[in-house]
């Protein structure tokens, strides 16, 4: 009797499970957040978790009567983990938007699921320009190497920096950053007398370093990954680069509002060329730096969480255009051409490209407030993707 009972009774749970599962299913609006939460690449998970949280506290989580449920997962920084992460999202959960992707061969790995499902693939970190021709699903709300690059390339030669060094990582994003550098410092009338790649995995600078040092350059460029710059800045200044007069320039990766702090003052009067800085003297980027240590303290909001907090206004705005009823391609129509004003400045998800149209800032490392931070000094307006035709 008692083990009939017993069977009764998980049944009956079981089914009431399986229909509360199913209610959340057909009603929950979905956004897979897939992020490189542990490994090398985990501040940009850290980074970009926190500003999509944040959105959502601020915008609430209900939009056109859906209940936005945000579904985290750590890839680890692994493509096959991505890929595979991205498969069940589609399968089991049947997220209604795959986000996040810390680097580019995340992003590439899960295209053609994007591509197969017809899944909106909101990119908020990885930056190498070939990413949104990987799928018409693709839509970038971070930016792309060349964007950065070129306008460093045109400050350089105005400024007493003819010959330069280039050192990048060894995939996408830094052949991106060395191939448009490059490119636009000779059309400048620079030189480029070599260039270097270091692996992305477990970098070891120091061998790379000591050769800049005897080719003693103007300027050595750098582009690694958002979390690699402290590294770079603490074997540059080891080793008196400085000192034997060789600058130090690059995209904003490598001074990173995540880690620039901590850079100590060897790292002053840095100048790179990006899209975001904490520091951005306007009042919605202030509202959203005071916002975001509020909630996160001791975190300084970087490039990456920027990426993720407008990327979640770029989903929100979709589904509410779609009045909570859009399929994929209703929500991929709705996310192109959004225009808006981010804390980074103003942006626009271009229609025909799906590519982020932003201004690129010079900015120099300077102290305010006690703080290290990038300040910027000029900027280049409405800077589309150089890498598209
Ligand atoms: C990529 C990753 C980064 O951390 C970054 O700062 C720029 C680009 C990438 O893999 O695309």
């Amino acid at each position: 009797m008692q083990k009939r009972y017993f069977l009764h009774a998980t049944a009956l749970a079981v089914l009431a499970l399986s229909a509360t599962y199913s209610i959340a299913q057909n009603n929950n609006f979905k956004i897979g957040l897939i992020l490189p939460m542990t490994g090398q690449q985990a501040s940009t998970g850290r980074q970009i978790e926190a500003a999509a949280k944040l959105y959502m506290a601020q915008n609430g989580d209900t939009v056109a009567g859906r209940k936005v449920e945000l579904i985290v997962k750590d890839d680890t920084s692994i493509p096959d983990v991505t890929k595979r992460i991205a498969q069940e999202l589609v399968v089991n959960d049947k997220v209604n938007v795959l986000a996040g992707f810390g680097i580019t061969p995340s992003a590439l790995a899960t295209a053609p699921i994007a591509t197969q499902s017809k899944t909106p693939q909101v990119v908020m970190a990885a930056a190498t320009s070939s990413i949104t021709l990987a799928s018409p699903y693709i839509v970038r709300t971070s930016f792309t190497l060349p964007q950065a690059s070129v306008a460093l390339a045109d400050w350089a030669p105005k400024n007493g920096i003819k010959t330069v060094v280039t050192l990048v990582s060894d995939y996408g994003p830094g052949i991106d950053a060395e191939k448009f550098f490059k490119e636009r410092l000779l059309f400048n009338g620079g030189q480029v007398p070599e260039s270097l790649r270091v692996p992305l995995r477990n970098p070891d600078f120091a061998p790379f370093l000591q050769k800049v040092r005897d080719l003693k350059p103007d300027a050595l460029f750098v582009f690694v990954p958002s979390g690699a710059g402290a590294a770079v800045m603490k074997q540059f200044l080891e080793r008196g680069m400085d000192k034997a007069g060789i600058k130090l320039i690059g995209t904003g990766d490598v001074t990173d509002d995540d880690q620039l702090n901590g850079m100590g003052d060897g790292a002053l009067g840095v100048v790179t060329s990006h899209h975001y800085s904490a520091a951005h003297p306007s009042a919605v980027n202030k509202k959203f730096v005071e916002a975001f240590q509020k909630a996160n303290p001791g975190m300084r909001p970087n490039f990456m969480a920027m990426g993720g907090y407008d990327g979640m206004r770029v989903i929100y705005e979709a589904l509410r255009a779609t009045k909570g009823k859009g399929n994929g391609d209703e929500l991929l129509a709705a996310m192109k051409g959004q225009i808006f004003e981010s804390p980074r400045g103003p942006m626009f998800i271009d229609a025909q490209t799906r590519d982020v149209v932003q201004n690129i800032y010079l900015r120099k490392v300077e102290k305010k407030d006690g703080q290290l931070y990038n300040i910027e000094f000029d900027v280049i307006k409405d800077v589309k993707d150089p890498g598209k035709k």
